[in-house]
């Protein structure tokens, strides 16, 4: 927000609310936002405003806002588009602090120059605009429901912010039929003004928020957003679901909000690198903040599966390998802990499985078991309908033991089994249990739940800081080349630029020179040592294979005569104008591992770096990490080890491990440059060849593009 800003706060606590477009008809959207606001018990001034005057629900109509001697924070306009600019400007001369806009037709249509036109006018006086093209927005703290959704919004902690409308509208009546309460739900609609950070520093300060959830299409200003998210993250747990992870829904979504998804690998790989959960579903984001919100962080790694079925239990391990749920696996004190509570037959290494016979009272005594060694930090319970329990009180006994424990550790269940056992689930999750039909369902809550844990340790750690130094790399110099590309108005580097380029940041690339003439191409060749390449230099050459203006492998000073002269004979019939400076003779390359390294300007999240493994890795199984800059060393280090490939790089099959700190400095330096020489667009060496640890990498081909 700006200086000049209003308080977000006004937004989501105002004393005094307008609603322009009320209608005295019942079934019009303008009609239902007042009868919600005054059903929602909302205390401060509510003026409905329409030309007709009159009366609408016992309030009186305004005929406009100019009739209105009070002072409103929020005005939510419901007329049609073409009438909105006007009413926006009454408010903004009013000195309205927030228009809700719900009227459709803007943006998303491709009516753009309206709504700039509208957000333009309320900007230079000092309003807000959340919307338009949103159901509006529903905030407990001040008993608000100013939305033309459902009139009953359960109260609770869980705040969503929507991209979606429809979406926002039914998952009121879903967080309402689980009996999940929300703090907040809020449409963004267009993003036209507001967008999800302003609203996540509202909600993040908000006591009454404990988990935040939020439904994304595309995004307006990453940089922002995800700078937002970083702080956001370290204060309460985030969930987002974002649509458009296919290709196909990527364009769909594009052209239902009107705004540009981007590419989704990369926008995963920021939201993870800011502390932010990505659910794949609805359901899954609703039953991590179900969890997040209400259960007590694990105070360590320690996870404690107790089953009555190695069935489960072992489906159960496989969803903790699957969600990043850590097992206990100390057998003498699990030994010790559950001797006791577990049959001869049973088994007491993790999952604890007190077997078929078990009663509820077993799975009691198990609970209580795990839950006072004070080494288990957290405890999944499952189990089958098996003849050792009876249905009748199973849902009372799992309320007993939730409510119990519900405040030592973080508890999660999961129940198969008939009518009697699919009931009881429905009746305890209304009550608040975080109880599930399914096991992965049930883990995939504590995966969430581990992941914003690990999230806010790493945070409490020591920054490792940013490692590359400025004497490592010369800015001078790159400052001089770029200058000199500027001058020649080129958009990018020529290959002996771009080489001195990485020789001013000592990242190593093969020997080579350039040689004008067949002389001076011999020299440069025994110069190098066999084997060499030969590329053509001309500014005019960008494609230089294509013309024939590339030899590899040139073994004897005979090759590298033949290769010369194919090479300015190739140039020049295929490119008869084309000014030929000379070839570059180069040392041939050592096979190692191939990896690609880039560093851009993303449209959406502005300066990002990218790690892959070259060739098929990149190409067909796109085995690329992103993310955005700046990152510090374990940053980097995590951004390898993301790799699916990255046993390649440790090295398989008795091969010795690459030179990974290499590659790590090389991922960094070309980070910096970006950062710090703002006319450079992208960076990207492919390959950077790997060789053994301590043998270093060698950055065989560089492409470096400027900025238009
Ligand atoms: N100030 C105040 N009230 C005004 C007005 C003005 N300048 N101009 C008109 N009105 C009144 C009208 O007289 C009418 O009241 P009435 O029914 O008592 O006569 C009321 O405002 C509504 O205007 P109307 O022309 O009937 O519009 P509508 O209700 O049919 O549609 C919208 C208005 C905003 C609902 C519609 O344009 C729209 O955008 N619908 C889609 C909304 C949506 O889906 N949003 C996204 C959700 S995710």
């Amino acid at each position: 927000m700006r200086v000049n800003d209003p308080d977000i706060k006004f937004l989501f606590e105002p004393q005094a609310i307008a609603v322009i477009g009320a209608s005295h008809n019942p079934t019009k959207i303008g009609h239902k936002i007042v009868a919600n606001i005054l059903e929602g018990g909302y205390p401060g001034q509510v003026y409905p405003i329409n030309p007709k005057g009159g009366e609408i629900l016992g309030l009186q109509v305004y005929k406009s806002i100019e009739e209105i001697t009070d002072k409103i924070d929020v005005a939510v306009i419901a007329i049609p588009a073409k009438l909105v600019y006007e009413a926006v400007q009454s408010c903004a001369h009013h000195g309205v602090k927030f228009a809700v806009i719900i009227t459709s037709g803007f943006s998303e249509i491709g009516n753009t120059e309206e709504e700039t036109k509208l957000v333009a006018y309320a900007r230079a006086h000092g309003m807000r605009i959340l919307g338009p093209n949103i159901f509006g927005l529903y905030s407990a703290k001040a008993s608000l429901n100013a939305t033309f959704g459902p009139s009953e919004i359960t109260s609770g902690n869980i705040a969503i912010i929507s991209q979606s409308g429809a979406l926002g509208v039914a998952l009121v009546g879903k967080t309402k039929a689980a009996n999940m309460g929300l703090s907040t739900i809020v449409s963004v609609g267009n993003k036209s003004d507001l967008a999800e950070e302003e609203l996540l520093e509202y909600l993040v300060s908000d006591e009454g928020t404990k988990a935040i959830m939020m439904y994304i299409e595309g995004i307006k200003n990453g940089e922002t957003l995800d700078t937002t998210l970083q702080m956001a993250t370290k204060k309460k747990p985030i969930v987002v679901l974002k649509s458009g992870r296919s290709k196909k829904g990527a364009i769909a979504a594009a052209s239902h909000t009107g705004s540009l998804a981007g590419a989704d690998e990369i926008f995963s790989d920021i939201m993870g690198q800011s502390g932010v959960l990505r659910a794949e579903s609805i359901q899954e984001a609703l039953n991590w903040c179900q969890v997040l919100s209400s259960s007590p962080l694990p105070q360590g790694d320690n996870c404690v599966i107790i089953t009555n079925g190695g069935g489960i239990g072992v489906l159960a391990t496989d969803a903790c390998e699957k969600y990043g749920v850590p097992l206990y696996d100390d057998i003498e004190t699990m030994h010790n802990v559950f001797a006791e509570v577990v049959p001869k037959f049973g088994s007491v290494k993790n999952p604890i499985d007190i077997t078929g016979q078990a009663s509820l009272q077993d799975y009691g005594r198990a609970l209580k078991a795990a839950m006072s060694y004070d080494e288990i930090h957290s405890i999944i319970c499952l189990g089958c309908e098996a003849a050792g329990f009876d249905p009748e009180f199973f849902s009372t006994t799992i309320e007993t033991l939730f409510s119990s424990h519900k405040l030592d550790k973080p508890m999660v269940f999961s129940f198969v089994g008939g009518p009697k056992i699919e009931e009881s689930i429905y009746y305890l999750k209304a009550r608040g249990v975080p109880i599930f039909f399914d096991v992965y369902e049930a883990v995939s809550t504590f995966g969430a739940l581990y992941a914003h844990h690990r999230n806010l340790k790493e945070y409490m750690e020591e920054k490792t800081g940013i490692t590359i130094s400025d004497q490592e790399i010369d800015f001078g110099l790159i400052e001089e080349i770029l200058n000199r590309v500027k001058q020649e108005k080129r958009q990018f580097l020529l290959a002996y630029e771009a080489e001195k380029l990485m020789q001013a940041a000592r990242v190593p690339m093969p020997q080579s020179s350039i040689a004008r003439n067949l002389d001076e191409v011999v020299k440069a060749a025994r110069e190098i040592g066999y084997p060499v390449v030969m590329k053509v230099v001309s500014k005019d050459i960008i494609h230089k294979s294509d013309v024939g203006g590339v030899a590899l492998d040139l073994e004897n000073t005979d090759e590298v005569i033949d290769a010369y002269q194919a090479i300015i004979q190739n140039c020049r019939s295929r490119m008869p104008n084309a000014i030929i400076e000379g070839v570059e003779v180069a040392e041939m390359v050592q096979k190692g591992t191939e990896t690609i390294i880039g560093a851009r300007r993303d449209q959406t999240f502005g300066p990002i770096v990218a790690f892959g493994l070259g060739g098929i890795y990149v190409e067909v199984m796109k085995d690329v990490s992103f993310r955005a800059l700046p990152i510090d060393r374990k940053e980097a280090i995590a951004m390898i080890k993301q790799i699916k490939s990255y046993p390649l790089l440790l090295g398989v099959r008795g091969e010795p491990q690459k030179d990974i700190e290499r590659v790590l400095d090389t991922i960094l330096k070309l980070g910096t440059i970006l950062e710090s020489c703002k006319s450079i667009s992208d960076i990207e060496i492919n390959p950077l060849m790997v060789y053994e640890q301590g043998k270093g990498v060698k950055a065989v081909d560089v492409r470096i593009l400027l900025t238009t």
